[in-house]
């Protein structure tokens, strides 16, 4: 080699080196977005304490806010990690810094984020980060949540695979008509003619929408994709009058508002985009607005496979949050006209009355919403004949331990308390005899109430007679008599 080549090839390293350094400096100036959204989280902590500037008082306090504040300043971007008992780190909240904790049975510090969401818990690049995220970033669809809600090897068992059927919500779900339609496909089918008496058509697991012809090729068969399985249905079709699609475990477990927007502190999320529950919550205190989304939107008539949306739903939109709610302006606002309704199905929450059974499934497949249903109105007011069924608690293997525990606002069980069991045995944990009065504690606040019983009163009605629709002949909230009872 001369001596010439050598310098060459020496001149050639050196500017190599030179452009690396240059190509580094650059590289550490320009920040990445996992960094980005984290200043945006800073300044969105900053303007929120400076927004509470105004309503501080004293030196003292004063100072605190503004250290405080001070401090969010000085804040430099960081990777977070989650590390998890198994020794698996997660990464997933150095974007998604300061989300809610989803809930108190699913820890974020033992559960972390994929166990749910799939994904790369590693990733700090958005892309790869969510690839392969169940649902596509809604783990409650149906479709996958045998894989988020019901559990992995990894994880252990969860809501599918145990040994109780009762804890296996991802199986039982499958065979509630609310996921397969299955009710208004036997019944339509049946108003048509084509099964007499109707008849269930599908498995568990199958939706009415895997049925490749379920009208037999006749005429009907476009009208019932479009009027009855496009909205409403749980795992694919658009909520009624929404962009936005029901998504499985979701459309109750998560609470939303009628926007579908999010308004937690995660600040990736935007707060304008339609799509999200109203925070990272998963709750089992499920109001009625949350029910409405589906149900008291619109005229439904499965002889003729027509819906007609309620021309008022402006107003069903326009009304408050469930807390804020009267009796008086939620029956005007929130229930279908021409509907007939007692004053405690206004009153209460669907989920008060709606068992666990009826509203997720009991493994069995049904042939229509009457053959669903648990609750009789008689199961809590007896009858001018009979009285409510009485269930001791004596044993600890008792379901209704569990049910009491994951329900903040259920009064503690004890060991020979007496609740509630439907004619058809279900238990009902938050309907109490106490001091030989029944009492139904609201699944959604714990607000107690007394649960007037007919044996005891001017009751007019027949024995014989106990369907809901006997009973509103005589017992009907209306905008006219909002008080109920009489004639
Ligand atoms: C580099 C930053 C970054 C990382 C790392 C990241 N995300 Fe995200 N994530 C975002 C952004 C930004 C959005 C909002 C996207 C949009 O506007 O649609 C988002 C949205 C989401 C959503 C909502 C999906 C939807 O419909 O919009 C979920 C769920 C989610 N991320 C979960 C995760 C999980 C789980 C991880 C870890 C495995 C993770 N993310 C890691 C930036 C990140
Ligand atoms: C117990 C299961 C579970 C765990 C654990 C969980 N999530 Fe979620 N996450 C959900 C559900 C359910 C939704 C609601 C999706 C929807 O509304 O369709 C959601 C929604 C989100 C969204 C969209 C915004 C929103 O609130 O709708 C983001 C972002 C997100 N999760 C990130 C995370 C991150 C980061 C972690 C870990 C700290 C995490 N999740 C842990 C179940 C979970
Ligand atoms: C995503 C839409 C949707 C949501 C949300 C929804 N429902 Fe339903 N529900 C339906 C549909 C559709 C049917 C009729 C299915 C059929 O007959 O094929 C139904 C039927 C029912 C039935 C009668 C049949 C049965 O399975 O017991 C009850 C009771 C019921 N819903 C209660 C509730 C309660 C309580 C809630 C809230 C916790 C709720 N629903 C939320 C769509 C929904
Ligand atoms: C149509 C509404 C609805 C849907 C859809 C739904 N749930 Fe539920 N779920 C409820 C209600 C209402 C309760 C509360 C029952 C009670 O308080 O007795 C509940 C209770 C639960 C509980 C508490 C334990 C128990 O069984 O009472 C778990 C866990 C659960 N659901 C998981 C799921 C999973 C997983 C999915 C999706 C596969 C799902 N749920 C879909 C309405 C729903
Ligand atoms: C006070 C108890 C109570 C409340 C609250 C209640 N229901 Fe019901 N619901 C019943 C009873 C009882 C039946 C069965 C009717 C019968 O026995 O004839 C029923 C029947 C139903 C049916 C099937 C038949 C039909 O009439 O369409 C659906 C669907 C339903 N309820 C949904 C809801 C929804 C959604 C809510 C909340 C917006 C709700 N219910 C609130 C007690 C209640
Ligand atoms: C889960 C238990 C439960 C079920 C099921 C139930 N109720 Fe009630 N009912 C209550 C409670 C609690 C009250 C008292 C609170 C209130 O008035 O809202 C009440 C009050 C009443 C009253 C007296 C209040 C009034 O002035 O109207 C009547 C009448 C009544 N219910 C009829 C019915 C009918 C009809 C059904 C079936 C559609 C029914 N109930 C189903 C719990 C229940
Ligand atoms: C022929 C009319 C009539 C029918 C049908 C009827 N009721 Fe009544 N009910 C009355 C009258 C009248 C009273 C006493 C006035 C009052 O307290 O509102 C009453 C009282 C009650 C009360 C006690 C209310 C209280 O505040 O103490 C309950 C509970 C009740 N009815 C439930 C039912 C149920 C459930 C059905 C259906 C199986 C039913 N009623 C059918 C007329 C009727």
């Amino acid at each position: 080699m001369t001596k010439r080549s050598r310098l060459m090839i020496l001149l050639g390293l050196a500017i190599i080196f030179c452009l690396t350094m240059v190509f580094l400096s650059v590289r550490s100036f320009s920040s990445s977005p996992w960094q980005d959204w984290q200043r945006k989280y800073f300044q969105a902590q900053i303007t929120e304490l400076q927004g509470t500037m105004p309503m501080v008082h004293g030196e003292e306090q004063v100072k605190k806010l503004d250290q405080e504040i001070k401090d969010w300043q000085e804040k430099k971007p960081t990777v977070q990690e989650i590390r998890l008992s198994n020794g698996r780190v997660e990464r997933c909240i150095t974007c998604h810094m300061g989300i809610e904790e989803i809930s108190a049975s699913h820890p974020s510090a033992s559960i972390g984020c994929t166990a749910c969401h799939g994904g790369n818990a590693l990733s700090l690049d958005e892309l790869t980060a969510h690839e392969g995220m169940y649902g596509g970033g809604h783990p409650g669809q149906l479709a996958v949540s045998r894989l988020s809600c019901g559990g992995s090897a990894e994880v252990g068992q969860c809501h599918s695979g145990n040994r109780q059927e009762a804890d296996n919500q991802v199986d039982l779900l499958t065979t509630s008509l609310m996921a397969s339609k299955g009710g208004e496909l036997s019944m339509s089918r049946y108003m048509y003619g084509l099964d007499i008496p109707p008849r269930v058509l599908l498995k568990p697991g199958e939706t009415a929408a895997d049925l490749e012809s379920p009208f037999n090729h006749r005429a009907e068969e476009q009208k019932f994709q479009q009027n009855c399985l496009a909205v409403c249905h749980l795992s694919g079709g658009e909520l009624p009058g929404q962009q936005v699609q029901a998504n499985g475990c979701e459309s109750c477990h998560v609470l939303s508002n009628t926007e579908h927007t999010y308004e937690g502190k995660d600040v990736t999320i935007p707060q304008s985009k339609p799509g999200y529950g109203i925070s990272h919550n998963l709750t089992v205190q499920i109001p009625y607005t949350q029910c409405n989304q589906c149900h008291n939107q619109g005229d439904y008539h499965v002889d003729t496979m027509d819906f007609t949306p309620r021309p008022d739903l402006d107003r069903v939109k326009a009304s408050p949050s469930p807390d804020k709610e009267t009796l008086e302006t939620r029956w005007k606002k929130v229930y279908s006209p021409g509907l007939v309704f007692t004053k405690c199905e206004v009153n209460l929450d669907c989920i008060d009355c709606h068992t666990r059974k009826e509203v997720m499934g009991d493994g069995k497949m049904h042939v229509s919403e009457w053959d669903a249903l648990q609750i009789q109105c008689r199961d809590c007011h007896g009858s001018p004949v009979g009285q409510p069924i009485e269930w001791k608690i004596t044993d600890k293997s008792d379901m209704a331990w569990s049910q009491t525990r994951i329900n903040p606002v259920f009064p503690p069980l004890s060991m020979g308390d007496v609740i509630l069991k439907t004619a058809k045995g279900e238990e009902l944990p938050y309907v109490r005899l106490e001091d030989d009065k029944w009492y139904n504690y609201r699944k959604t606040n714990g607000e107690k109430y007394l649960i007037p019983q007919v044996i005891d009163s001017q009751c007019r009605q027949d024995p014989d007679k106990q369907s809901s629709d006997d009973c509103h002949k005589c017992h009907d909230v209306s905008k006219d008599k909002p008080s109920s009872g009489g004639e």
